[in-house]
Formats: C-alpha cells, sequence, structure tokens
C-alpha cells in the first residue's frame, strides 16, 4: 500500500485518473485470477503516475450477502470476524507482497460505505426510482445474482439446473423484494452507448452487453429479506441490500460521495473501471442506470478482462489445481510474475498459465535479453572505464538508429500501455528495443574496439558504451511500471540518481529524450536482474 488518498490527491479539483479493480468476495483466499486483475491496474496506474498525472487506485473487498455468511458459518465464526480475518491474513498481505500501490482500500463492511450506501439508495426510493414487488427465480449463490431460465445447464439428475458459469444447482429463492426499475433504463443506456463508443472495451464486451440491453432489461431485485448479513434499507430494516448494488457503490463511497464534496468532484467520474468479463453486466448496465437514476456521472470506461483459464475452465477457487500466486512469485520472484502474465495473455482475451511458458520467458525475454544486456554493459564501463560513464563524442547513425528506435518505443507503449491498455503490446515494443540495443551491441563488437588504445579508438568506445547504458536507462523508466524492484536495481546500478534523482520522479516523456544519463556517473555491477531458475518444485 503506497500512499493515503491524501497524498496522491491535491484536494482541489483537477480530475484524477482514477482506476478501480473490482471488489473481491473474501470468502476465500486470492488466486491468480484475482492478481491478474489487480496487477494490471497497478501497471496502469503507475504509468500514469508515470506520466506526470495526479492518480489514484483503488481496490477493496465485497463482504456481504449469502456467500460470505455460508463460509462464515461454515467455519463457525461471525461474518465479521471472518471477513476481517481473510483481509488482514490473506488479501492485504499479498498485494503488498505483488507491490500493489493502491491509494486506498475499501471494505464494504466499514461505516464510511454503509453509511453513504443508505443515503443513496434512500434517494432512489425518494426519487421513486424503487418499488416494492415480489419475485420467484433461480438463482446462484456463487454469483449472487437471479438467472435467466434459458441460460442455465441441465445437471445430473432430473429438472436439475445448473448455473453456467460455476456448474453448480440454483436455488429456487421466492421472496418479497424491493426493485428498482432497471427496465426504464435500457433506451437511455443504448443511446448513452451509442455516444461513447469507448466505453465498454474490448469491442467483444461492447458487442455482448448491446445485444443484452437491446432485448429489455428486467426491473432489479434489490433486496433480500430471508437473511441480514448486508447493509439495512433505510426505509425498511427487514430488508437488506443486494450485495451486488451495495458492492457497486464502493466506486463512490470511497472517493467521497455524500462525505467530502471537493474530494469527489476530483475523483469522480472514474477514469477506468477494470472488471473480469464474467461481472460485465453489473457495471456496463446496472452500474450506469444506478448512477443515472441518482443523477450522476457515469464512469468513463469499463475495460473487461479475460479469464485465466485450467483445464479449459475458467480459474477459481474450486479448481486452481494448487497453484497460489505465492508459489509462483517464490520460484520466478515478483517482478517476473508481474511480467508474465502481462506480456503472455493479451487483456481481454482468455488465457492458460504454464511453468513451460513462465520459464521458456523467463529466460529468454528477461534473464537473456534484458538481464544480460544491463550485466554486460555495467561490466564492460568497469572495466575499460573504471566505473565513470564516458562522454558519447562520436554519435553516428548508428547510435542514432538507437535513440530514434527508443523513441518510437515510447511512444507505442505509452499509446498501448497507458490509453489502449494492451499491455502485451506495450511490453513488446519494449522488448523490441531492448532486443534492438542488444543487436547494436552485438555489431559494434565494444571488446574488439577496446584493443585500440588510440584517442579515436577510445571515442568510439565509449560512444558504444554510452548508447547502451542511455538506452538501460530508458528501460529502466520504461519497466518501472511493470517491474519497480528490478528497474530499481538498474537504475542504481548505472548510478542515474546521482543525476537525475529518483527512478519514480522521471517520465514517460523523458524516457524518449535522449542523452539524459549524465557523463560521469559511476555505473556498478550491482546485483544479477534475472538469476537463473532453481528446478520447477515438484507438483
Ligand atoms: N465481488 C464481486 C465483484 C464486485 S465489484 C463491484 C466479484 N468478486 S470475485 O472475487 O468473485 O471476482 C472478481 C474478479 O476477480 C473478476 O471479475 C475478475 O476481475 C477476477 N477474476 C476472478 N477469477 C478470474 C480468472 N480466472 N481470471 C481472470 N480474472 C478473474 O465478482
Amino acid at each position: 500500500m503506497a500512499a493515503t488518498a491524501d497524498q496522491s490527491t491535491d484536494g482541489g479539483t483537477t480530475p484524477a485518473y482514477f482506476v478501480s479493480t473490482p471488489i473481491y468476495y473474501v470468502n476465500d483466499r486470492p488466486h491468480l485470477g484475482h492478481a491478474y486483475t489487480t496487477v494490471a491496474g497497478d501497471v496502469l496506474t503507475r504509468w500514469h503516475r508515470q506520466r506526470g498525472e495526479k492518480v489514484w487506485y483503488l481496490t477493496g473487498t465485497d463482504e456481504h450477502g449469502q456467500k460470505i455468511l455460508r463460509t462464515a458459518e461454515a467455519n463457525g465464526v461471525t461474518p465479521q470476524e471472518w471477513c476481517d480475518k481473510l483481509v488482514e491474513e490473506a488479501w492485504k498481505p499479498l498485494w503488498q507482497h505483488l507491490e500493489i500501490a493502491n491509494d486506498d482500500f475499501v471494505r464494504t463492511t466499514q461505516e464510511r460505505h454503509t453509511a453513504r450506501v443508505q443515503e443513496f439508495v434512500q434517494d432512489l426510493y425518494d426519487k421513486g426510482e424503487i418499488y416494492k414487488g415480489g419475485y420467484s427465480g433461480p438463482y446462484c449463490v456463487g454469483c449472487e445474482e437471479y438467472k435467466l431460465p434459458a441460460e442455465l445447464l441441465d445437471g445430473a439428475t432430473e429438472g436439475e439446473k445448473l448455473c453456467p458459469i460455476h456448474k453448480k444447482p440454483v436455488e429456487w429463492l421466492e421472496e418479497e423484494n424491493y426493485f428498482f426499475k432497471l427496465s426504464a433504463y435500457g433506451p437511455k443506456l443504448l443511446e448513452f452507448y451509442a455516444a461513447n463508443p469507448g466505453f465498454i472495451a474490448p469491442e467483444s464486451a461492447r458487442n455482448e452487453v448491446l445485444r443484452f440491453v437491446e432485448q429489455g432489461l428486467q426491473d432489479l431485485s434489490i433486496s433480500r429479506s430471508t437473511f441480514n448479513w448486508g447493509v439495512p434499507l433505510p426505509w425498511d430494516e427487514k430488508h437488506v441490500l443486494y450485495v451486488w448494488v451495495d458492492a457497486l457503490l464502493n466506486y463512490i463511497t470511497a472517493a467521497g460521495y455524500g462525505a467530502d464534496p471537493e474530494r469527489f468532484a476530483e475523483l469522480w467520474p472514474a477514469s477506468v473501471h477494470l472488471v473480469g468479463k464474467d461481472i460485465l453486466r453489473f457495471h456496463a448496465v446496472i452500474w450506469p442506470a444506478m448512477l443515472m437514476a441518482a443523477g450522476l456521472p457515469l464512469p468513463k470506461r469499463v475495460v473487461a478482462n479475460g479469464w485465466l483459464m485450467v483445464g479449459g475452465e475458467k480459474m477459481s477457487k474450486s479448481n486452481l489445481t494448487g497453484i497460489a500466486p505465492t508459489d509462483l512469485t517464490s520460484h520466478f520472484g515478483v517482478d517476473a510474475y508481474r511480467y508474465y502474465f502481462l506480456r503472455a495473455i493479451p487483456f481481454g482475451t482468455d488465457g492458460s498459465f504454464s511453468w513451460e511458458d513462465f520459464t521458456a520467458r523467463y529466460t529468454s525475454e528477461l534473464a537473456n535479453d534484458f538481464g544480460n544486456l544491463a550485466s554486460r554493459v555495467a561490466a564492460m564501463v568497469g572495466k575499460y572505464f573504471d566505473g565513470a560513464l564516458p562522454a558519447s563524442t562520436a554519435h553516428g547513425d548508428a547510435e542514432q538508429a538507437v535513440a530514434d528506435g527508443l523513441a518510437a518505443a515510447v511512444g507505442t507503449a505509452d499509446r498501448k500501455i497507458g490509453e489502449e491498455l494492451d499491455f502485451a503490446g506495450g511490453l513488446a515494443a519494449i522488448f523490441e528495443f531492448v532486443k534492438q540495443v542488444n543487436g547494436y551491441l552485438t555489431e559494434q563488437e565494444p571488446w574488439k574496439v577496446a584493443k585500440d588504445d588510440s584517442a579515436e579508438g577510445r571515442a568510439r568506445l565509449a560512444t558504444i558504451l554510452y548508447t547502451a547504458a542511455e538506452s538501460l536507462r530508458a528501460t529502466a523508466v520504461l519497466l518501472n511500471p511493470v517491474m519497480p524492484a528490478t528497474a530499481e536495481k538498474l537504475w542504481l546500478s548505472l548510478g542515474a540518481a546521482e543525476g537525475l534523482g529518483a527512478l519514480a520522479d522521471q517520465t514517460v516523456a523523458g524516457a524518449a529524450q535522449w542523452g539524459l544519463l549524465p557523463v560521469g556517473t559511476t555505473v556498478t555491477k550491482g546485483e544479477i536482474l534475472f538469476p537463473r531458475l532453481e528446478e520447477k518444485p515438484a507438483s
């Protein structure tokens, strides 16, 4: 957890770049799938921070509802005890371990959330957006959602129906509920999607939502009265608020809605809601309709990531095959973990994890292409110039090609990572540049030039090594959002802090500027960035 909200926002009204993750159910520990979305959001916000923008990154936990209640009961504790334990012992420590620099962590059982939630729903009730009715239908506790009969799968026994996501039997619920007039918002939502074509990404997600809304929306049951683990409706305390309505409101309660108007003006509307594709409709249909009903601005974008798959199925708590994020970080390291999933799976599509693929990328891209480049350059500056970075006095076409390659890589990476959330494409551009620098060294053969003691030979050698070191300076800046600890090691080994200050203060635009690394800084060999991997642990 990097900073508190107050440090990262200026209390003024300049809008901040606000990114959110879904708030996760705490019925169990976090797994690779949760970490995937959270790391992506972290990289996105670090990238924008490095553009010099004011940024706010929010994550948290979804603690109400039947799923949590049942888990707590099965474990013989109160739901609050269960949530407190999981949040403190499992969720927060994992985010810390993965270097997630969130600015806030919201829990739906916090008073700062529940009090504002009650005000929000009371407001909708007063506006006539909520009415009392009855509902009966199949409900999946895993999804915390009423299902449509048409989407259910057949179970093993006669008449048994399964949730298409969890493949578990649905339950028949029959209750008196309060309803939100969602059906009234279909046309307004379609108008909004048409006017804001970038609101839902990727394209496949947008199409799915359009098709769904075009079919017509039903009103939404927003209360439950058969259990009480939730936020009571202020006008009828026999009911608790439907857990999804409660959860979606975290994005505004954490941003100061109803509590701190200045902060809220600065943070809302959110720039990007990151969601898994399984929870797209809640964010792209129900949430904007709730905001419309309340007269609040809508988030700018909802971006859906694909699923991490195991054996052809969405990775979930029940089919994890025993791999926890820490099993991978203890083998590959945290930075390689952050890199791998974003590099290997195009954001928005499903992808599978394999030890073999991770090992191959670690070895070829991280250890060989990047890590070896860094250690070779530092070693040569040490050997030929006593560790003092020499000046580039013979900058010619070959060097200019490297400088141009850098400018192009920065432009591409900035667009792909910062705007398009195409992390794989942005990382590919950065690593293409790393390859270019390796190619440059192979062609220039500094180890041969070093044998030439003439003034010209020395100038040539100095220019080659400066060019390589300067390229690494820029690479450290570009990789800082993805692999912060590694980038810092490289920054220190280049002696860059001496003349340029902290790595955290460097900008994306500065990465593209050629010649920033001051001549004469002390280059040291430092730690190996990506050590050789141990044997794969027995599974
Ligand atoms: N609590 C709700 C979200 C409320 S947001 C207002 C919820 N929680 S969850 O814990 O079940 O999962 C939330 C998110 O975790 C998913 O939408 C997705 O972002 C991430 N993932 C969970 N499993 C995943 C994969 N197997 N692969 C990729 N992401 C996955 O739904």
